[in-house]
């Protein structure tokens, strides 16, 4: 069956002369092995903590959050393509990244127990500083969670408004991102969206001009 000539081949995977030789690839078989599992377990765990179940564990809230995500263009549309909150809110390019932010997110935990957004006036209480808090997110990062669905550059701009596609065109070059026009597209805004949106601008390009 086997032919001898192989064995002369050596490698790792050669019959070692000594038997504990053996452990070397036996060991490496059985680090991978672990290595496996365990990252399968992590991917795991970071696939179901990515779905909007997992979010609606806490964030269901039937008389908000729920119904105006639900009537929204990114729950359904012509296309029939969903967003879901994990693409809105959760980074999808870096895995360290991913890994971190649930970490963070996880600590979100001992509020939900305090009952911070438990009544719908509480989380009206809140909505502006959280709506900010993204806003401020999607101001560093360009937008980027868009971006993993939408670019400028694969928008047919002929088809858009004469005034749309000049504002599109010249996003880049003005330094506007996303949600310095589209916010509110998923959520209720929060009293007072287009000051706070104006203030982040102005906070912002003067950062640029360092
Ligand atoms: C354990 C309960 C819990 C789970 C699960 C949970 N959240 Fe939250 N989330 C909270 C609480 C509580 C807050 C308010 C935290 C605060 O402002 O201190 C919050 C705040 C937020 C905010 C506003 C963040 C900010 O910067 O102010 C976003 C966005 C958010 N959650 C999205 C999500 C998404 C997306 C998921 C699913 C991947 C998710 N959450 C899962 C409890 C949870
Ligand atoms: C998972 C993919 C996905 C992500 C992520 C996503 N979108 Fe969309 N978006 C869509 C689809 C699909 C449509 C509907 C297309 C249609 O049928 O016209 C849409 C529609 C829109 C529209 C037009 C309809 C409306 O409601 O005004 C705007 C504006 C928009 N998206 C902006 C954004 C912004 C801003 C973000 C980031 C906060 C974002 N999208 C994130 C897929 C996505
Ligand atoms: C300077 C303002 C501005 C910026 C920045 C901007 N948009 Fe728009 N966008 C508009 C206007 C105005 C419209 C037309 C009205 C509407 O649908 O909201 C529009 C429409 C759209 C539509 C619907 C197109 C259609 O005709 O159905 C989508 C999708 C969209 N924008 C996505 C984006 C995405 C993604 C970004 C970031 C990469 C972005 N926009 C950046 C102003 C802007
Ligand atoms: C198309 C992108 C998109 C999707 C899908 C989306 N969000 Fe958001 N979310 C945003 C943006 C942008 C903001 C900032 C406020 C705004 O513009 O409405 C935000 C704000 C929030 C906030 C801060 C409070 C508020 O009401 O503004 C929470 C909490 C939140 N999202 C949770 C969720 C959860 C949970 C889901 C899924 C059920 C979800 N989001 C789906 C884009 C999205």
């Amino acid at each position: 069956m086997t032919n001898p000539a192989n064995d002369k081949t050596g490698g790792l995977w050669a019959r070692p002369k000594q038997k504990w030789l053996l452990g070397i690839p036996l060991g490496a078989l059985i680090a991978f092995g672990l290595g496996a599992i365990a990252l399968g377990t992590t991917n795991y765990v970071l696939h179901e903590t990515s779905t909007t179940d997992f979010c609606y564990a806490c964030h269901s809230h039937e008389n908000f959050i729920k119904p105006e995500y639900e009537a929204s263009s990114h729950f359904n549309n012509l296309a029939g393509v969903r967003a879901g909150c994990a693409d809105c809110h959760l980074p999808h390019d870096n895995w360290f990244e991913l890994v971190w932010t649930k970490m963070v997110v996880s600590l979100d935990i001992i509020p939900e127990l305090a009952g911070k957004l438990d009544t719908a006036e509480k989380y009206e209480e809140h909505r502006a500083e959280m709506a900010e808090s993204v806003w401020r997110q999607f101001k560093e990062n360009d937008s980027k969670f868009c971006r993993s669905c939408h670019s400028i550059d694969a928008m047919n701009l002929d088809a858009q408004e004469r005034r749309t596609a000049r504002q599109h065109s010249q996003a880049a070059d003005k330094g506007e991102t996303c949600i310095d026009c589209h916010y509110g597209i998923v959520h209720r805004e929060p009293e007072g969206a287009s000051e706070i949106i104006e203030r982040l601008q102005e906070e912002f390009s003067v950062d640029d001009t360092d």
